[in-house]
């Protein structure tokens, strides 16, 4: 076993209110967001390539209960749970979490669940994104995974769109609702989402223009 590393401290995470990206409101979960969680969680087509199967009213109000606390990243374990809400509308249509898997060695993991009916508007893909943001720049983790079952086409596409590195194809790694499922493991590192949104600052003004008719 290698000794264990010398603690860098993580900055702690609070959510003290809703986040903004491009086109979404990303808040923590409320008692009002039961219909949406029982909406997505009892459906077999979402849970298709998830752990679990589809839910019951009581364990979707389980789960609820859960994310509604999860508004902090301070210790191991602990998620950070967002309802997405597309601005100027009151629906919810997306489920985000970013969880500190070890808080020694700075890691976190990303999820993302989308309601069926907004599937691929690229909701997933800016949310996650926001996750990073956080991951990276507010708790200051060192690596961040998405992990996902082998088959899961769109989950796969959003990391890559992202930026992360398939890293592993862990075949037949789990025995999963009587089947033997693989999983995909895609990851990032600090100084990769640095060289990414370092990349994707605006370039500095070009200098102007000495053309007749453009200049002061
Ligand atoms: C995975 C999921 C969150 C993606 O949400 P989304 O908002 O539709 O994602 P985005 O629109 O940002 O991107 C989806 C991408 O997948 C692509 N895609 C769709 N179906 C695909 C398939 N069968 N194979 C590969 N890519 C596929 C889309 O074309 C899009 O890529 P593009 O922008 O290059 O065209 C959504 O499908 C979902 O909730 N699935 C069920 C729950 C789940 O599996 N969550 C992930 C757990 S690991």
């Amino acid at each position: 076993m290698r000794p264990s590393g010398d603690g860098h401290l993580l900055r702690a995470f609070e959510l003290d209110g809703p986040l903004e990206t491009e086109r979404l409101i990303l808040r923590p979960f409320t008692e009002g967001d039961f219909d949406f969680l029982f909406s997505i969680r009892s459906r077999p087509d979402v849970a298709r390539y998830l752990l679990w199967g589809p839910q019951t009213e009581a364990q979707v109000r389980e789960i609820l209960d859960q994310k509604i606390a999860s508004r902090a990243i301070r210790e191991q374990d602990d998620v950070l749970a967002l309802a997405g809400v597309p601005k100027g509308t009151n629906e919810v249509i997306g489920d985000f979490i970013l969880r500190l898997v070890s808080k020694e060695h700075q890691q976190g993991e990303i999820g993302f669940i989308i309601h069926p009916d907004h599937h691929g508007r690229g909701y997933a893909t800016e949310a996650g994104r926001e996750l990073l943001r956080i991951a990276f720049e507010d708790v200051e983790l060192h690596r961040v995974v998405g992990i996902l079952e082998a088959r899961n086409g769109p989950s796969a596409r959003v990391l890559e769109k992202l930026g992360m590195r398939r890293e592993a194809h862990l075949v037949e790694n789990e025995f999963v609702k009587n089947e033997w499922q693989s999983e995909l493991v895609y990851a990032m590192l600090d100084r990769e989402w640095r060289r990414l949104t370092s990349e994707a600052q605006p370039l500095p003004p070009a200098p102007r223009s000495r053309r007749p008719g453009t200049s002061p």
